[in-house]
C-alpha cells in the first residue's frame, strides 16, 4: 500500500457544493443509522430504538405518480394498476433468418441456438431508428444445462459445447411499435447473434501483450467470444458496451497449481460450465493466456451487424457488472465500473481525448486511452457518509511497479483488482450496476450484499459497507468535487440500507426510507429514466422466510433521488432475478429483464401450463399511454 495515498488529504472539499449538502441533509440514512449514536464501531453494532416507526421521510414524491404494489409469491409478473406488462421475446427465440422456433425438447443443435435469442437476458440497451422502430442490444448471461439440455448436462458432447457457447453473449434485433405495444421483427438486417465464438478484436494499453497471446493468436489482438456478460452501458456515440463478469467459471486448471493471478480471479481445477472438456482453449494448462482475455469491456456497433466488437482493455479487467458512461463538463468521457465480488472494488475509467458530438468517427475511439482509478472511501467515525477519492491505476505510480510485480501498463490492466489492492483501494460490499443521476450527475451503485464483510480479512465493517454479514444490501451515492464527474476527491452518503424492518431492530432493519410496504434484498439492476426516477432490480433470496419474510419474489422499485422515497413497482415470476431496463425515447415504454425464472423452484413463465421456463423481455406500458412512472 502507497504511504503516500494514505497520508492523503481526506478533509471535506469544496465546502460550497450546495447540491450535494442538499442530497447529504435528505439525511435518509442518517436518520435511522443515528439511532444508536455512539462511535463507528458502537454505531454497527447498537439497536434501533424507533425501528420501523420510522416510515418514508416524503411519501408524497412529485415524480412518482402509480400505485404501489405488494410483495409476490405468484408465478407471474406483475406491475402496478392502470399499468399493462407483455412478453417481447423469450429464450429461444428465433431471430436470425433460418433459424427455428423454440423447441422445449433440449434436443435442438447448437445451430439452432446460434440463430435463436441466447439466454438469460441481461442488461440492454435500446437504440432508436426512428419514432416506432429500433434497436435492443442484450445481454444473454448465461445459461442453465438442466433447460438446455435433454440430459441436463449429464453427457456433454461436443456439440452440447457449442450449443451452451452459442446460448450466450448479446442479441441484437430490430422491435417495431404496434398498436398495442412493441413486437421484435425475426427478420431485420440488423439481427444479430454475438456469441462465445464471435470474432473480436483486444484494443488499448493489453492489446498485443505477452500475456494475451495463445497458440491460436500470436499477435494477442484477436479474440473468440465474449460470454457471461452481464450488465450493459451505452454511449452518447451509440454504441452499446457489454460486460464480461464471471469468465471465471467457463475456465479450469485440470489439476490444479493456480498462480496467485488466477486465483484473485477464481478459476479453479474444474469448471461450472464443463467447456474445457472438449475445447482446448478453456483449458488452462494447454492455454495459460486464455483467461487473460476475457474481463474486459466490450463495445459494440449495434448498426453495423459486420462490424468486429472491441474489447477495450483501458477499461480493466475483472467481474464487470455495468459500464455507467456520462461525458463530464471539460468534456473527458468518465466510465463507472463496478467489480461484482465480495471485497472487490469499484472503478472510473477517464477518457485521454474529448467527446466531440460532430465527429463520430473519432468519439469511436474514446474508449482506446485513457487513465483508470479505483475508489477510496474515507469514512467518518460514527456515520455512514463521508469523503472519498480516486487513486490512479497507471504504471509507475502509486507503487505499480516491478517491486509490487507490475512491469508495464498491460499488466495493471490485465491484474487491475490487484493493482487496486496495491493503491489501497476499499474493499466493497459487491458493487453491481453504477447510475449517474441524468441532471445532478450524481452517482450511486448499488452494493448487493457480502456475507464475508465483517469476517474475512481485508473486509472490515465501516464506511460504506456499514454491516457484518451483510445479507440486504445497500446503495451508496456520492457526488464528485464540484459536480465534475472527472474529478479525483468526493462525498459520499448511503441513499438507501436495505433490511427487513418487520425481523430486525436494529442495523438489519435497514435505513428510514425503508419499511413493511417497500422492503426487498440484495439491490443489483439500477438505473435512471429520463425524469430522473431511480429504477432498483434485485437479484436476492426469495425464500421470504426467516429474514427475508415478507419480501416474496425479487423485483424492481422506483425510488425518487430527491425525497428518498422507495416504491414497488413490479414483481417477478418464481426463482427469477429481474435484471436489465431500458426506456423507448418517448417514456411511454419501460423493457424490463426476467432472468432465470424457475432457477431453483419450479417455475413455467411465461407460457404457464407444464411448459419450461424461459428468460424474457417484457414490456410494460400504461393503459392510458402515459409517461412510465410518473
Ligand atoms: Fe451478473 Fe453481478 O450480476
Ligand atoms: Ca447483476
Ligand atoms: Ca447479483
Ligand atoms: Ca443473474
Amino acid at each position: 500500500m502507497n504511504k503516500d495515498l494514505l497520508q492523503a488529504d481526506t478533509a471535506p472539499r469544496n465546502e460550497q457544493d450546495s447540491d450535494f449538502s442538499k442530497i447529504i441533509d435528505a439525511g435518509i440514512s442518517r436518520r435511522r443509522f443515528m439511532q444508536g449514536g455512539a462511535t463507528a464501531m458502537g454505531l454497527f453494532l447498537a439497536a434501533n430504538p424507533l425501528g420501523k416507526a420510522i416510515a418514508a421521510t416524503h411519501a408524497d414524491s412529485k415524480l412518482l405518480g402509480f400505485s404501489k404494489i405488494p410483495t409476490s409469491t405468484a408465478d407471474t409478473f406483475v406491475v402496478p394498476e392502470g399499468y399493462s406488462a407483455k412478453p417481447l421475446i423469450s429464450w429461444g427465440d428465433p431471430i436470425l433468418q433460418g433459424a427455428p422456433a423454440f423447441d422445449e425438447s433440449g434436443m435442438q443443435p447448437a445451430l439452432a441456438q446460434a440463430g435463436q435469442f441466447g439466454d438469460n437476458t441481461d442488461g440492454m440497451s435500446i437504440f432508436p431508428l426512428s419514432d416506432d422502430r429500433a434497436l435492443l442490444a442484450v445481454n444473454n448471461e448465461y445459461t442453465n444445462y438442466k433447460l438446455l439440455f435433454k440430459h441436463q448436462g449429464k453427457a456433454l458432447s461436443h456439440d452440447d459445447v457449442k450449443k451452451a457457447q452459442a446460448a450466450h453473449g448479446v442479441s441484437i434485433f430490430e422491435i417495431k411499435r404496434t398498436a398495442d405495444g412493441w413486437e421484435y421483427l425475426a427478420d431485420s438486417k440488423y439481427n444479430r447473434r454475438i456469441t462465445a465464438n464471435t470474432e473480436m478484436r483486444l484494443t488499448g494499453p493489453a492489446a498485443g501483450d505477452e500475456l494475451l497471446k495463445t497458440s491460436a493468436d500470436s499477435s494477442g489482438t484477436n479474440v473468440l467470444g465474449t460470454f457471461n456478460n452481464c450488465a450493459n452501458g451505452e454511449t452518447p456515440w451509440g454504441t452499446y458496451l457489454t460486460c464480461e463478469e464471471n469468465f471465471n467459471g467457463y475456465f479450469a486448471k485440470p489439476g490444479g497449481g493456480q498462480d496467485k493471478h488466477l486465483k484473485r480471479y477464481g478459476i479453479g481445477d474444474d469448471s461450472k460450465y464443463q467447456w474445457y472438456t472438449s475445447d482446448t482453449r478453456f483449458d488452462v494448462n494447454q492455454e495459460p493466456n486464455e483467461p487473460n482475455r476475457f474481463g474486459w469491456v466490450v463495445e459494440i456497433d449495434p448498426m453495423d451487424p459486420t462490424s468486429t466488437p472491441l474489447k477495450r482493455t483501458a477499461l480493466g479487467r475483472f467481474k464487470h457488472e455495468n459500464a455507467a458512461v456520462t461525458v463530464a463538463d471539460n468534456g473527458h468521457v468518465v466510465v463507472y465500473l463496478g467489480d461484482d465480488e465480495r471485497g472487490e472494488h469499484l472503478y472510473k475509467f477517464i477518457s485521454k481525448h474529448k467527446y466531440n458530438p460532430s465527429d463520430k468517427a473519432a468519439n469511436r475511439n474514446l474508449l482506446e486511452e485513457g487513465t483508470l482509478y479505483a475508489s477510496r472511501f474515507n469514512a467518518v467515525a460514527g456515520d455512514v457518509r463521508g469523503t472519498g477519492e480516486w487513486l490512479e491505476l497507471t504504471f509507475g505510480k502509486n507503487g505499480l511497479t516491478p517491486e509490487n510485480g507490475f512491469n508495464n501498463q498491460a499488466e495493471v490492466m490485465i491484474f487491475a483488482r490487484e493493482a487496486a489492492t496495491v493503491v489501497g483501494a476499499t474493499t466493497m460490499d459487491r458493487p453491481e450496476w453504477v447510475a449517474v443521476h441524468p441532471k445532478t450527475k450524481t452517482v450511486f451503485c448499488t452494493l448487493t450484499n457480502n456475507k464475508h464483510r465483517g469476517k474475512k480479512a481485508g473486509q472490515p465493517v465501516g464506511g460504506p459497507n456499514p454491516r457484518a454479514e451483510n445479507h440486504y444490501g445497500q446503495i451508496v451515492r456520492w457526488k464528485e468535487a464540484n459536480g465534475d464527474n472527472s474529478a479525483m476527491h468526493f462525498k459520499w452518503d448511503l441513499f438507501v440500507v436495505a433490511g427487513n424492518p418487520t425481523v430486525h431492530k436494529d442495523f438489519y432493519a435497514g435505513s428510514a426510507n425503508i419499511n413493511d410496504e417497500n422492503m426487498f434484498n440484495s439491490p443489483d439492476g439500477l438505473g435512471f429514466d429520463h425524469d430522473g426516477r431511480l429504477w432498483i432490480m434485485t437479484d436476492g433470496a426469495y425464500s421470504n422466510k426467516g429474514d427475508f419474510a415478507g419480501m416474496g419474489n425479487n423485483q424492481v422499485l422506483v425510488a425518487d433521488p430527491d425525497t428518498g422515497e422507495i416504491r414497488r413497482f413490479a414483481t417477478g415470476p418464481i426463482s427469477c432475478e429481474l435484471t436489465g431496463l431500458t426506456f423507448s425515447a418517448d417514456k411511454r415504454t419501460v423493457f424490463i429483464g426476467v432472468q432465470h425464472p424457475g432457477e431453483k423452484v419450479e417455475s413455467h413463465f411465461p407460457a404457464g401450463g407444464n411448459s419450461k421456463p424461459r428468460s424474457t423481455i417484457m414490456v410494460v406500458q400504461r393503459n392510458d399511454g402515459g409517461v412510465i412512472g410518473a
